[in-house]
């Protein structure tokens, strides 16, 4: 990230309600392996920080004694409400609005904590450290992202393969040739480095696991119009008034590239690094 990248609140301004509907999935085994590798059982607390619309907080819900999401968008914290009351586990879930930056906030003691693809965008030191700070000992830190680097080709699947670099394009003729994020922009894009920030904080390991994905999605116009705006290099707030245009400019392209508005790729799989706190002598206080 360019060093002079400062976050605000508009970073997904407008992109809570596409979010969930726009952003590719987690591996499908990717609950099973986490239940497996954490050994849940209905019990505990898991803190998600950076929770989103509740994407991975709402599928454990089960899992756990409680979950508590965190984020400081608004959108995104009345989507996780919303998502948990529809999938039964609203008496089990927490939302707060609140940063990273701004816990402990008197949320208590849990057994694990998540990131899933939000820890580039906190002080990663300051939040690592305050979160060592609020597992228990020997809880479990969860770094969660797709895996990149991974290529899928479409060959053989009945709909064409999703024009990304054209979307890419079409995105810098609105918004410019450099990567935006919220008032800022990303020239190198967001941070990577984060395990050493990890284990700098005084967490063991990690553990990594690749979850497999693969699996054929099948995604109609509208999904890839909520794929665009979910993103933060592409949140509708991003584009002021030119925002119906640029959606009409969006749909265009996809419907030259599909005249039936479907789509065929395939689902990303799942990175997970598992840490863990140190248990006994030398714990954090929990
Ligand atoms: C790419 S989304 C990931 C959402 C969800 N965890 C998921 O896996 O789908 C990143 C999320 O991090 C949140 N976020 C950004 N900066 C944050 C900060 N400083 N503290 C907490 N959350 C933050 C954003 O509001 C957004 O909901």
């Amino acid at each position: 990230m360019s060093d002079n990248w400062v976050w605000d609140e508009t970073l997904f301004a407008g992109a809570a309600p596409y979010y969930g509907r726009g952003r590719l999935p987690y591996a499908p085994a990717l609950v099973q392996v986490l239940a497996d590798e954490l050994g849940l059982d209905g019990t505990g607390r898991l803190l998600d920080v950076g929770c989103g619309p509740g994407t991975l907080a709402v599928p454990l819900a089960h899992l756990f004694g409680e979950v508590v999401g965190v984020d400081p968008d608004a959108g995104m914290i009345g989507e996780a409400a919303r998502r948990a009351a529809d999938a039964g586990v609203a008496a089990r879930s927490r939302w707060v609005r609140i940063r990273a930056e701004d816990l402990p906030a008197d949320l208590g003691t849990f057994t694990a904590a998540a990131f899933a693809q939000s820890f580039h965008w906190m002080d990663r030191d300051l939040v690592a450290a305050t979160v060592r700070g609020m597992l228990r000992p020997g809880g479990a830190l969860v770094h969660v992202s797709d895996l990149k680097g991974e290529q899928f080709g479409v060959e053989g699947l009945p709909h064409p393969g999703v024009p990304y670099g054209a979307i890419g394009e079409l995105v810098k003729e609105y918004l410019g040739p450099v990567r935006r994020a919220g008032r800022g922009v990303l020239p190198n894009g967001t941070r990577g480095g984060e395990a050493e920030i990890i284990a700098r904080a005084g967490f063991l390991g990690p553990e990594r696991h690749v979850v497999p994905g693969g699996q054929v999605l099948e995604r109609g116009e509208n999904d890839v119009v909520a794929w665009t705006f979910s993103l933060s290099s592409s949140a509708p707030g991003l584009f002021g008034p030119r925002r119906a245009a640029f959606e009409a400019d969006l749909r265009t392209l996809l419907r030259s590239s599909s005249p039936t508005g479907r789509f065929c790729e395939r689902g990303p799989s799942t990175e997970v690094f598992v840490w863990r706190t140190p248990s006994g002598a030398g714990a954090a206080p929990g």
